[in-house]
């Protein structure tokens, strides 16, 4: 039997029933926009991050879009953020006529490096924008204290990385925003696209909440040039219904990530680290291996799925010729995109299933 890369459905198949009868709720009750499954899925996911505040958008994009507008980030200011990311990330600061300025990232976590982020202020800079890629929290103490010493606002794309913790406290409530996505392969996915900023600040949540509807608070008066983004009452109802499954979810991922280990994975390929006091979520789960194009195929072969993502950072991508980034500038970010594979994780994937995984692998490349 093949083994995919990530399982969608086999999560949330035995709850197909439930999940039928909340959509029949929404379709009774004939409200589909900005409802009453709308806030209380707002309240439930700002309790489940530690977070004052929860604003439900239309997707993780429009969350780091709407999040630079609250910020009144805009043309002239620049936002640090990392190079390997999904490209969302660096384009919503364009999208609001900031320039990003890509760091480096830490080997181990695929994260950003706070010394980079550091040396890579200027009097422009307004904001650093961190991810946690493939659901490894990034190491946000370090990264405020970058952020207070230059006067700088702090922004978390957890878009990966619902449920990841870092010394017990939850990503999402760390920084000054926080952005998720619901797409359908996320940890905490809905049936079609879905997004949340989540903060700490009153005035941010005040400023979003306004910007996803057309900049109005009423609908009558209009303060701001805004958007149309909103989550829908049917994706809230099914968030809802899936929220309380998450811990068990990312707990079976990590139980996955450690039964790699002991399997001996780490002896062909490198294993992502994890930081002191992270509690990842592994979103994706990515080795490294200088070999991986012969790696991936040989595995294509005994029906083991992999895939390259990020493959090209951003600074090298044509969006940002004009930005003048040379190959060789972000050298830890260029090599995770050399290296890097992703291999199959997922909760409900099998030890046997991740035995064949680590056989496939150790017959594709030597011992390293
Ligand atoms: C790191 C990161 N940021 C932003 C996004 C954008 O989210 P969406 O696809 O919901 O717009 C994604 C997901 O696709 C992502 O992985």
């Amino acid at each position: 039997m093949p083994i995919p890369l990530m399982d969608v459905s086999a999560q949330w198949s035995s709850l197909v029933p439930r999940l039928k009868a909340v959509m029949g709720e929404v379709v009774d009750s004939g409200r589909f926009i900005l409802g009453p499954q709308v806030a209380a899925f707002e309240r439930e996911a700002a309790e489940a991050l530690d977070a004052r505040y929860a604003v439900g958008v239309a997707n993780g994009t429009d969350a780091l879009v709407l999040t630079l507008r609250a910020l009144e980030i805009g043309p002239g200011d620049e936002v640090i953020c990392p190079a390997y990311t999904f490209y969302a990330t660096p384009e919503s600061i364009s999208a609001v006529g900031a320039t990003p300025v890509f760091a480096d990232i830490d080997p181990d976590t695929f994260c950003l490096d706070p010394e980079a982020v550091d040396a890579a202020v200027t009097p422009r800079t307004k904001a650093v924008m961190t991810v946690h890629l493939y659901g490894h929290p990034s190491p946000m103490r370090a990264l405020k204290a970058v952020c207070d010493r230059h006067g700088l606002a702090l922004v978390e794309d957890a878009a990966q990385a619902f449920g990841a913790r870092l010394d017990g406290t939850p990503v999402g409530g760390l920084g000054d925003a926080a952005t998720f996505s619901f797409f359908p392969t996320k940890n905490l996915p809905a049936f079609g696209d879905g997004g949340l900023v989540s903060t700490q600040r009153q005035d941010l949540e005040d400023a979003v909440r306004m910007l996803r509807f057309h900049g109005s608070r009423d609908k009558q008066t209009f303060e701001l040039v805004g958007y149309n983004s909103r989550l829908d009452e049917l994706q809230a109802a099914i968030l809802r219904t899936l929220l309380p499954e998450l811990d068990g979810w990312n707990a079976a991922r990590r139980a996955a990530a450690e039964r790699y280990r002991e399997l001996g994975l780490g002896e062909h390929v490198g294993l992502p680290g994890v930081a002191d006091g992270a509690e990842p979520v592994y979103h994706l789960y990515t080795v490294r291996s200088p070999e991986r194009e012969r790696l991936a195929a040989a595995l294509r072969e005994r029906g083991v799925a992999s895939a390259l993502y990020y493959h090209r950072p951003h600074h090298l991508q044509p969006v940002f010729a004009h930005l003048g980034y040379a190959p060789g500038s972000l050298p830890e970010t260029e090599r995770a995109a050399a290296e890097g594979l992703a291999l199959p994780m997922f909760p409900t994937i099998t030890a046997e299933q991740q035995r064949d995984v680590v056989e496939a692998v150790a017959s594709a490349v030597a011992p390293v």
